[in-house]
Parts: structure tokens; C-alpha cells; sequence
């Protein structure tokens, strides 16, 4: 049967690793988890392992899960008036609204937490997968997405090339974790995973351009601090083309990624 990694697949592979029971943090957790992402991480790491191995294996699956969950907490403690102080997260209330700061904080740390719980699930006698799991969670860490929220909070942006490191390491870090594990569990060579990162590195800097230039409204740390939005548009451009040029050397048919360039270049959320 034929696999379609659609938001549905993604959502029921979320479900089948969240615990059943009755909780206001796991009220808090089901609130943010299902009200609207897009899902891009968890789809291009399930659609780079099928593209690399040709199937969607357990690992990958697996790993799909526990990324969105980091992805989550992220985004729910990111959100939390020590943060970015914000009331609204996908045109709904943010999770600290809805649920209180306390119930917040503790769903984001439950989420990260059930992270590492979904990976140690996986098939952890597989080389190639442990390989994964410790990458993602690298990524996630303060050589990853905490360290690019403490660069956000606490240092300056002054130039392109500040705001560019800020984007790779608070945005591009995620990112890196979805094509870095799906081609490592899909089985791809040292020298293909290296293109697969470059790529995911690219990919977080336009993809963190195009979010900044949505969110211009708010006062916040910003590609638009140190360029104008069409020298930025051009920048993805340039950009995505770089990326297109690096999925044509590699061996595997990767339209789902050209595909995510454009339409991240043209989206409005
Ligand atoms: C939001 O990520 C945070 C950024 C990296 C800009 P997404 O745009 O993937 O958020 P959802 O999950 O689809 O709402
Ligand atoms: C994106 O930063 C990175 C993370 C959320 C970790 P933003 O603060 O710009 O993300 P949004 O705009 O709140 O989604
Ligand atoms: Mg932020
Ligand atoms: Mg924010
Ligand atoms: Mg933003």
C-alpha cells in the first residue's frame, strides 16, 4: 500500500506515542500539539528516509514524532511572557493563555521529555537510528534550538551575517534534525547526509526570513532589522536556487524539497 505523508498520517503517528490518561498538562501538551502546524519537519524527514531508502521505516516514523514534539514545546515555551510574550499562536490562544503559565511551562517540558521517550521506542539495536536520535537531540540542545533562543534574547543582531547565524541556529537547527535523520535512517553515505544538512541550513534561513517578514508587526529580532524585505525576497531566491542546484547532485528524487522552497517563498502563515 502506498503511503501518503499527508498532516492525518502524521497526526495518528503523534497520537499512537501520547499517553492516555486524564491531565491538565497533557490537556495543555493535546492543545498545542493538534491546533494547526503545518507539520513541515516531521514530512520532510518521513519523505527524505523514503526518498534515501525507499520505504518508510519504524525509525523513521518514530523520529517524526519525537521531532514534532520538540518542535512543540519549542514553540509553546517561546511563547511564554519570559520570551516572546505572545497571546496568540496560530490565530488561537497561545497555550499559556489557555492553560495558565505553570501548566505551560510543564507541558513543554513534558513534550521535550516525551520526546526522548518516543526515541528510546525506536529500533535502538540499529546503528544508523541511535546515529539519528543523538543528532536530533544535539540539534534541540544548546548547541541547537537553545542556543539560537539564547542568541534571540541575548545578543545583538547588527549585521546579515548575525541575523543569518541567529536564523541557522533557532530555526535552521530543527530543520538540519528532519533531513539529517531521515537520510541517516534511510541509509544515505556521510557525504550525502553532509549535502542534506547544508541544505537544511539554507532552508532555515529562508524559512526564517519569510517568518519574519509575516511577523513585522511585532518588535522582535528580525531579518528586517539589517535588510530591506525585497533584498530579503531576493536572498531566498538566491537561496533556494543554491538548494535546488545541490537536490539535483544528489542521487535521489527530491521534488518534495524544491517543491517546499517555492512554497515557502509564497506563504502568508
Ligand atoms: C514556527 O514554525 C517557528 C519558526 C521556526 C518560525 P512553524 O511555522 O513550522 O509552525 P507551525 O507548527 O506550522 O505552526
Ligand atoms: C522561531 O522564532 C524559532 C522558535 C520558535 C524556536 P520566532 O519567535 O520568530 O517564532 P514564532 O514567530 O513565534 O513562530
Ligand atoms: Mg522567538
Ligand atoms: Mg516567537
Ligand atoms: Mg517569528
Amino acid at each position: 500500500m502506498k503511503t501518503e505523508i499527508t498532516t492525518e498520517y502524521i497526526d495518528g503517528i503523534l497520537k499512537e506515542f501520547l499517553p492516555k490518561s486524564h491531565d491538565k498538562v497533557l490537556q495543555a501538551m493535546e492543545y498545542s500539539l493538534f491546533s494547526g502546524g503545518k507539520r513541515f519537519r516531521p514530512m520532510l524527514l518521513l519523505n527524505t528516509a523514503k526518498a534515501v531508502g525507499k520505504h518508510i521505516s519504524e525509525g523513521a516514523r518514530t523520529l517524526a514524532a519525537a521531532l514534532e514534539f520538540v518542535h512543540t514545546y519549542s514553540l509553546i515555551h517561546d511563547d511564554l511572557p519570559c520570551m516572546d510574550n505572545d497571546d496568540m499562536r496560530r490565530g488561537k490562544r497561545s497555550c499559556h493563555m489557555q492553560f495558565g503559565e505553570a501548566s505551560a511551562v510543564l507541558a513543554g517540558d513534558a513534550l521535550l521529555n516525551l520526546s526522548f521517550e518516543t526515541a528510546l521506542r525506536g529500533p535502538m539495536s540499529n546503528k544508523a537510528y541511535r546515529n539519528a536520535c543523538a543528532f536530533l537531540f544535539e540539534m534541540s540542545g544548546i548547541r541547537g534550538l537553545v542556543h539560537g533562543q539564547s542568541l534571540d534574547l541575548f545578543s545583538a543582531t547588527e549585521n546579515v551575517e548575525d541575523a543569518t547565524e541567529l536564523a541557522v541556529a533557532k530555526t535552521g537547527t530543527l530543520i538540519r534534525a528532519a533531513l539529517v535523520c531521515g537520510a541517516t535512517v534511510g541509509g544515505a553515505t556521510e557525504e550525502e547526509i553532509a549535502l542534506f544538512d547544508e541544505i537544511a541550513c539554507k532552508l532555515g534561513v529562508c524559512y526564517q526570513i519569510i517568518d519574519d517578514i509575516l511577523d513585522s508587526q511585532k518588535c522582535e529580532r528580525s531579518f528586517l532589522d539589517v535588510y530591506t524585505e525585497s533584498d530579503l525576497l531576493e536572498h531566498v531566491e538566491t537561496l533556494n536556487g543554491e538548494v535546488k542546484a545541490i537536490c539535483d547532485s544528489l542521487p535521489y528524487d527530491l521534488n518534495y524539497i524544491k517543491e517546499f522552497c517555492d512554497r515557502n517563498a509564497a506563504r502568508k502563515k
